[in-house]
């Protein structure tokens, strides 16, 4: 027997103001995207946005819930398939992730990181275009975290390439 690990490093700011322009803006249009979440349920509106390869403009996302809990998407899987819809096989360079939770006596200032689900659809998205997508994740305010792969959010991950 020996033993193996996984090793993981992210960068950590104290806030967006630490960041270079190009990823607080898109920092900046993720915190704006919650505003078209729709967390009717759950009141913790989760909004994304993407920065592509050879475009300017940001597309955007955002989690949207329905009364069978299950059918809900969360603001990452809406994002991957509104890009993969409108511009197929693009690669997403860099993707922000941020949130507000109002319900009453939560706060919005720590980063939260994607769940299983979304986990594995980023990785998808690294392995259909052979690329790297990073991650910016942080609050309504506050630190920030960047993840240079969606990758290394999943060790051990399953990629397909056992299919
Ligand atoms: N949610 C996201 O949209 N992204 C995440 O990374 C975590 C959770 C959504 C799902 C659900 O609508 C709400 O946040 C509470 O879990």
């Amino acid at each position: 027997m020996k033993k193996a690990e996984s090793v993981f490093q992210y960068e950590v700011y104290n806030s967006i103001k630490e960041l270079n322009a190009s990823d607080a803006d898109l920092l900046d249009a993720a915190r704006k995207a919650t505003k078209n979440s729709s967390a009717i349920y759950s009141n913790f509106k989760v909004g994304a946005a993407a920065k592509l390869k050879g475009e300017k403009d940001f597309m955007i996302g955002s989690n949207h819930e329905n009364a069978s809990y299950p059918v809900s998407i969360c603001a990452e899987r809406s994002l991957l398939a509104a890009v993969a819809s409108k511009f197929g096989k693009k690669i997403i360079e860099t993707m922000a992730i941020s949130y507000v939770n109002t319900n009453k006596g939560k706060s919005s200032d720590e980063p939260i990181s994607p769940c299983g689900m979304c986990r594995q659809a980023l990785l998808q998205h690294e392995v259909n275009t052979k690329r790297q997508m990073r991650l910016i994740l942080s609050g309504k305010s506050g630190k920030v975290y960047i993840i240079n792969s969606a990758k290394s959010l999943l060790p051990l991950q399953f990629d397909g390439s056992a299919l």
